[in-house]
């Protein structure tokens, strides 16, 4: 039996922050005068800041200075920090720590790979820092999903193959990025959007023991 490793993105898989980074996104766009729905916000879920930001001004329209996009990235920001200080490990989605405490009662290697930059802090915030072995954010990767660099990085400091690892994401990106190296990926959110995934689940509160094993014993 091969070593298997597990690699969980953070944003609307292990937190329910993408709600938080549409909300600061549609207030930028509200104040540049258009609007932004949640429809358009599926292709920002697992995109960098910097290109989200490229993706939101094509949507309004807007041509800007490097300046103003820079002025505009720290703004996002800021608001993405306020909603992100008033969370608590209630914030945790649910079954997420059923499934990560299993892991690690099992002593399953576990990684974080996400493109945030915010990936720290907001671990520390619902108390789940420790929990993982390595943690590959948006401040250690080059390359911005379906690049799979985050996720190739994660199972290398896991020391598994990439055909071993596993990854929970909740963007399309997300799951073209795992699918490209050969590792299993598997969707949480709408089975719809997320039909290029080889397992999808609305939740974490879907997946069980049994499944978990099957993939440990894969
Ligand atoms: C995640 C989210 C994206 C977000 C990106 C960067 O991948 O799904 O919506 O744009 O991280 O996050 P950051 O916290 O660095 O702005
Ligand atoms: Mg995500």
């Amino acid at each position: 039996m091969a070593k298997k490793g597990f690699i969980f993105d953070l944003d609307g898989v292990i937190v329910d922050t993408a709600g938080f980074h549409y909300l600061a996104w549609k207030s930028l766009a509200n104040e540049l005068g258009f609007e932004f729905t949640e429809e358009q916000n599926e292709q920002f879920k697992g995109v960098s800041r910097v290109r989200s930001l490229d993706i939101l001004l094509e949507i309004g329209g807007i041509n800007a200075t490097q300046d103003q996009k820079d002025k505009w990235l720290v703004s996002k920001n800021e608001e993405y920090l306020s909603y992100i200080e008033k969370m608590t490990d209630a914030d945790i989605l649910p079954g997420v720590l059923k499934t990560l405490n299993y892991l690690k009662a099992k002593n399953i290697p576990m990684a974080l790979g996400s493109a945030s930059k915010n990936a720290q802090p907001i671990l520390k915030r619902v108390g789940l820092f420790d929990m993982f072995d390595t943690i590959v954010d948006g401040n250690h990767v080059q390359k911005a999903k379906p690049d799979p660099e985050v996720f190739t990085i994660g199972a290398d400091e896991l020391g598994v193959s990439y055909s071993d690892a596993i990854v929970f994401e909740d963007s399309i990106a997300g799951i073209q990025a795992a699918n490209s190296v050969d590792m299993v990926s598997i969707g949480i959110g709408d089975p719809g959007i997320l039909h290029e995934a080889d397992h999808n689940f609305r939740d974490f509160t879907e997946i069980n023991s049994t499944f978990l094993d099957q993939l440990i014993n894969a």
